[in-house]
């Protein structure tokens, strides 16, 4: 089962990833607001999978350890910077700061995610 979960995790994040840059694309593109708003439904919707694998993850350690808790409020970050970039990105307001705070915590949660933590794929160990 846990195989399972892992692989719906790594699958509903990199779908995230690339639905978030598709959201960006049509909200940057004139009369392509009701594509990006449907698409940006769809990306919402992953971020329920993103959160129900994640925590199934969290859920089958046994303790907890500080870069446990790290990894997955990195993931949490992950995606409040993701739905920021894209309500801003279809407002027209400065997205900078949400930029930077996406791509730390992007950055964290990928390498804690396989780098550090046992379950699943340890790809850099
Ligand atoms: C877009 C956001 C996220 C990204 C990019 C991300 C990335 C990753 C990666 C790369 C792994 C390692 C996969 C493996 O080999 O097992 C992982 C595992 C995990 N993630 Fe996430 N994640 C995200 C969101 C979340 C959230 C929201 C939570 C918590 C609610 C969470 C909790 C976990 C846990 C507990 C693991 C298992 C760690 C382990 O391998 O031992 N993640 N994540």
């Amino acid at each position: 089962m846990r195989v399972v979960t892992t692989h719906l995790h790594i699958t509903s994040w990199v779908l995230a990833l690339i639905l978030f840059l598709v959201v960006l694309a049509f909200s940057n593109q004139a009369g392509k607001e009701k594509t990006a708003k449907i698409l940006h439904m769809v990306l919402r919707l992953d971020y329920l999978l993103i959160l129900y694998s994640g925590g199934d993850l969290f859920a089958a350690y046994s303790s907890m350890s500080g870069e446990l808790i790290i990894k997955a409020i990195a993931g949490l970050w992950v995606i409040v910077a993701m739905e920021m970039i894209s309500v801003k990105t279809q407002k027209g307001a400065p997205t900078k700061a949400w930029w930077i705070q996406f791509v730390i915590a992007l950055l964290i949660a990928i390498m804690l995610g396989f780098g550090r933590l046992g379950l699943g794929m340890a790809w850099f160990l």
